[in-house]
């Protein structure tokens, strides 16, 4: 048997939903959180399975751990130096935060390969570089990284690609090494700068995160504090591309408009209309005489290649022909197939995308391959005549907080069931 979440297409949504804390943040907070010698309080937690996951990573460490609602309390005054090599690991590819960030505490680290979504190789090469960098010595054994430093001594590191992940971790490895980190080609997205606000009030010494150049100079201690998490800017956009989709004057609201400015300015090219009004937009439908666009992914500001897969969804439904280029993950194209299951007519090339428009969706069974395939399934649904059933919703579950209950709030119809495999 396998659950899968159904969305019966062709009803028009109204009102207002409000955007959670971003997951992409939270998932390296809350592994920074063992770098304090003292309770660390964050509010705005997203209640996505990942938090749970990382909540059994913390717990397996001796930290004492808290959620309630959107509120985690963590402790990590009686924590332990563990190996982190339970299943727990697997669930998430975001678990490598606790590589950085036990590097960064404990000098050594004993953690197995992380999983994640398929989305093409994903290597962590920069992160080790990085690690090395810094002093640690790193071996891999059945699955498992061994990383020691018998110091970690400040110096310069230059990232080959300007890597979320390895800019977050190299940062949570250094804040406690002695002298001077200087990361080159340092990724600027939003989530970075999160991290760094909570390690900042914790104690650390960072300058230039949102820039290309960070530099951290290592203290000795880091304590306890309290944080509140950015909104979650991917959650937002995917909404504001379902307003477009189905909507018929829906308000979005907790948002930072500074961290969609790429995905605003394409749906204003294609003749979506919105305000934006403070810390909400207000999408208005109706008419969708939609201009088709070329998309091509970037390292933030740029194009999100997470928005990608969702606003490929609404681009079947301009009146010509859209580009996607990829220039993050050459490979997150697994939507393509299942929207033309539903009657889109999108064709792929090298990294790239093209969808021909408008074409008439259907509803079917079709597959989320990875969470953003997911979002771009519930934003066909949404607008496919009859009801679609989308198998995996646990991809969807692991990045969109109570989808089911925003969606219906707005008036879709949605329902969850078992189906045999
Ligand atoms: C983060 O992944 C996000 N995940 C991704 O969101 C997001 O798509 C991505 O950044 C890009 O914005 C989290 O924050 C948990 P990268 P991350 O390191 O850190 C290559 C979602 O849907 N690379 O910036 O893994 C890599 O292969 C997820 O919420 C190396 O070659 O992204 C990829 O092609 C999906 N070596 C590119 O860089 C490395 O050591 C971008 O990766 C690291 C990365």
């Amino acid at each position: 048997m396998a659950e899968v979440i159904a969305i019966e297409g062709g009803r028009p949504l109204n009102g207002t939903v409000r955007i959670s804390g971003a997951k992409n943040a939270t998932v390296a907070l809350i592994p920074a959180t063992v770098l304090a010698d003292g309770p660390i309080d964050i509010y705005g937690v997203p209640e996505i399975s990942d938090v749970r996951a990382l909540a059994t990573l913390l717990r397996e460490l001796n930290c004492e751990v808290i959620i309630d609602g959107e509120n985690i309390k963590i402790d990590p005054s009686h924590m332990k130096e563990i190996p982190l090599t339970s299943d727990a690991v697997n669930k998430l590819r975001a678990s490598y935060y606790f590589m950085g960030a036990l590097l960064g505490k404990y000098k050594r680290v004993t953690i197995k390969m992380p999983g994640g979504c398929y989305l093409g190789p994903r290597p962590i090469d920069l992160h080790l570089k990085g690690f090395e960098a810094l002093g640690a010595k790193i071996t891999y054994e059945d699955d498992t990284y061994y990383l020691e430093a018998d110091e970690l001594i400040g110096t310069q590191i230059y990232l080959d690609f300007a890597s979320v992940g390895a800019t977050i971790n190299i940062m949570l490895a250094a804040v406690k090494a002695k002298g001077k980190t200087v990361i080159e080609n340092a990724a600027k997205e939003p989530e970075i700068i999160d991290v760094a606000n909570l390690l900042t009030k914790m104690g650390a010494k960072i300058r230039g995160v949102g820039t290309d150049t960070i530099t951290i100079e290592g203290v000795e201690k880091l304590s306890g504090t309290f944080h509140e998490i950015i909104p979650d800017r991917i959650e937002a956009g995917t909404y504001l591309i379902i307003a477009a989709a189905a909507g018929e004057k829906v308000v979005i609201q907790n948002i930072i408009p500074q961290h969609l400015e790429s995905l605003i300015s394409k749906l204003k090219e294609m003749g979506v209309h919105m305000d934006v009004v403070g810390d909400s937009i207000v999408v208005y439908g109706g008419v969708k005489n939609w201009k088709p666009v070329e998309i091509t992914t970037q390292i933030y500001p740029g194009f999100a290649t997470d928005l990608q897969q969702p606003l490929t969804t609404l681009l079947t439904q301009a009146h010509g022909v859209s580009h996607v280029k990829e220039t993050i993950y050459i490979e997150r194209f697994k939507h393509c197939e299942q929207l033309n299951k539903m009657g889109a007519s999108i064709t792929l090339g090298d990294a790239t995308s093209t969808i021909n428009g408008p074409t008439d969706l259907v509803g079917a069974r079709v597959e989320a391959t990875d969470l953003r395939c997911g979002a771009a399934l519930v934003v066909a649904a949404l607008m496919a005549k009859g009801v679609t059933e989308i198998t995996n919703v646990y991809h969807i579950d692991r990045g969109y907080e109570n989808i089911d209950h925003k969606l219906i709030t707005l008036g879709a119809r949605v329902s969850r069931y078992e189906i045999s495999e």
